[in-house]
């Protein structure tokens, strides 16, 4: 058996993919999600148990657990295979440096300077300073561990002995943005420098980065980050996502915040299904790697004017993706960031988690706290600010709810508030698209009619197929012309393989096996709720529809044939269709 096979063998295809995603039982065996690989609000991403696969409708892709972790966690077969050995608890055999990858192999260099780091930061004389301020801080030995917490010296002479003797050299260092070539092009600079470092993590635990924090007052930056490399993307990343997932999942809610040392403490504080922004807006991949886990986002940010345009225009992203936003509000005179609020009044920080509001909500009070609602300038911005966050509500009663209440509490007209929201919302579609792009967007809608009636043959194909893998007694032969070549060769194969009178054998070659494991799928969420009966009945209908679908593509076929005879006045010809038209009727 192949290492591949034996690792699948180990390990169940819904507990892999569950890690990721909200599975919910569909059908026999069945499980479906919203696929994490394009965006949707129903579900089309199935995995059938007993066939050991998965299959999205949505974006048509589908394959075994090896390529789900590929493709989710971007990763090579062989680390996507060994990653699910390490589950598995399989021992693969050893692949050599070159064999590896550069990625693998780049990946190992930071591990190991990720441990070089920690080791320095609890044994060297010179990271006293950093062992201080760590408990100055109150970061306990616990959190620091797991947090893999290090410290970079002034001067890296003894730990590159090290490094080189592990066999990572200068080119490595550079790529993994531990250090920079020397403007003078000779030699390399490591780029953190007496400064406390925090690993930044995948969503695997992998270290693919740091930050570095200064120890000092000095006036240089409070924070230095690795630049993006082959392993680091800073906008794919969320720090704390590898120790916040499984609370996340658990508590269907993610909690973010700004800083890194919120996120630490808080987990310190036991309250850890949280991760950090690192002070920047949210982008689509880092909201994507939230939701395999949760809907649900609540965001603590600080107040201040540049992280509320920030924190807002993350939101608009979010309210697309679908996300349940709330925010979490805490008294801004008792902490500044949850990391000393936590510190100063924990419970606190537990109530504003439970008391976080819906994003209008926030938005309502914030606006009547921002401006002053006894001018008409204060009651223009007070509307202006509400307004534009009410034209993302969906629902339009519930729109009209705040405008009403707007309207009281400003003493305004609902009208004037509606007849501004109307023009926002008018304003932001004229700008959403010009009339080329409609243009363009009906001409594609127009192509897509075509193509879907070419696919409902095959979708026809399809149920007939999928059904008969479902329950193989439905199999008997119809005389058909397959639309779609591999249904053709799928049909011949079932053929021999029901058919008792013939004595063959018959194997399942790759496409037959892969195209069988998807009409499995199809199978489960077509006739999900189809009884047995039901289902003879159903299979019946589609039987009937694919014969129709026949006579009227030979019709079409001899009306062309038809007008060519005309055309040339083939009147024996003519007399030939149609006689062959008069059987097709009958
Ligand atoms: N940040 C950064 N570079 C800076 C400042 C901040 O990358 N010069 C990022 C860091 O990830 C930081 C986050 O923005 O965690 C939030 O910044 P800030 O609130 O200043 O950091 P804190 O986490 O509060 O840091 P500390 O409590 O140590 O001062
Ligand atoms: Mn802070």
């Amino acid at each position: 058996m192949d290492s591949a096979q034996e690792v699948k063998n180990h390990l169940d295809i819904v507990d892999i993919v569950g890690e990721y995603l909200q599975l919910k039982p569909s059908g026999s065996g069945s499980f479906k999600a919203c696929c994490p690989f394009h965006q949707e609000k129903t579900p089309s991403f199935m995995v059938n148990r007993p066939r050991q696969s998965w299959h999205c409708f949505g974006c048509n892709i589908g394959g075994d657990m090896i390529s789900f972790i590929e493709k989710i966690e971007g990763m090579e077969f062989v680390e996507a295979l060994e990653l699910l050995a390490g589950k598995a608890g399989v021992e693969l055999p050893k692949f050599n440096k070159e064999q590896m990858g550069e990625k693998k192999s780049l990946q190992q260099a930071n591990e190991y300077i990720c441990k070089l780091l920690q080791h320095n930061l609890l044994t060297s004389p010179e990271a006293k300073i950093a062992r201080d301020y760590i408990k100055q801080r109150g970061i306990d030995d616990v959190t620091a561990d797991v947090w893999k917490l290090g410290y970079a010296p002034a001067d890296w002479k003894d730990l590159e002995v090290k490094i080189k003797e592990q066999g990572i050299n200068a080119e490595d260092l550079i790529k993994i943005g531990i250090a920079s070539p020397k403007d003078n092009g000779q030699g390399i600079y490591f780029r953190f420098r007496s400064r406390l470092m925090f690993p930044i993590q995948d969503a695997f635990g992998n270290v693919i980065g740091y930050t570095g924090r200064i120890l000092t007052d000095e006036k240089v930056a409070k924070y230095i980050n690795s630049p993006e490399t082959v392993l680091y993307k800073k906008s794919h990343v969320l720090y704390g996502l590898d120790k916040a997932k499984a609370d996340i999942k658990r508590d269907d809610l993610a909690i973010i915040v700004e800083g890194n040392m919120d996120a630490l403490t808080s987990h310190q504080f036991n309250i850890k299904n949280v991760v950090a922004s690192s002070g920047t807006a949210l982008t689509p991949e880092q909201l994507n790697l939230i939701k395999r886990f949760s809907s649900n986002i609540a965001i603590a940010f600080d107040t201040d004017a540049a992280g509320l345009e920030a924190t807002l225009r993350g939101m608009d992203l979010a309210r697309q993706m679908e996300f349940n936003i709330k925010v979490i509000r805490y008294d801004q005179n008792i902490a500044k960031d949850p990391d000393e609020l936590i510190r100063k009044d924990l419970d606190h920080w537990k109530d504003s988690i439970r008391d976080a509001k819906p994003i209008m909500d926030w938005v309502y009070q914030h606006a009547f706290e921002q401006f002053t609602e006894s001018t008409p300038e204060g009651k223009k911005l007070i509307a202006q600010f509400v307004l534009n966050e009410c034209r993302h509500i969906p629902h339009p009663v519930e729109r009209d709810a705040w405008i009403s209440k707007l309207a009281k509490d400003l003493d305004v007209s609902p009208d004037a508030l509606r007849s501004t929201l109307n023009k926002s919302i008018k304003y932001s579609a004229k700008n959403a698209s010009d009339n080329a792009q409609i243009k363009e967007e009906k001409k594609q809608q127009e192509l897509k009619i075509e193509e879907n009636q070419q696919d409902v043959a095959k979708k026809m194909e399809e149920r007939w197929l999928a059904a008969v893998i479902l329950s193989p007694r439905l199999f008997h032969e119809i005389n058909i012309n397959w639309q779609f070549p591999p249904h053709a060769k799928l049909y011949n194969f079932l053929k021999i393989k029901y058919d008792l009178s013939v004595q063959a054998t018959t194997e399942e070659d790759e496409d037959i096996k892969n195209l069988i494991d998807y009409l499995a799928i199809v199978a489960d969420r077509e006739f999900e709720d189809t009884g047995k009966d039901s289902l003879a009945r159903e299979f019946t209908t589609t039987e009937s529809i694919l014969l129709n679908q026949k006579t009227k593509l030979t019709r079409q076929d001899l009306e062309n044939q038809m007008r060519e005879a005309e055309r040339k006045g083939d009147t024996a010809r003519i007399q030939e269709l149609l006689t062959q038209f008069q059987k097709l009727n009958t």
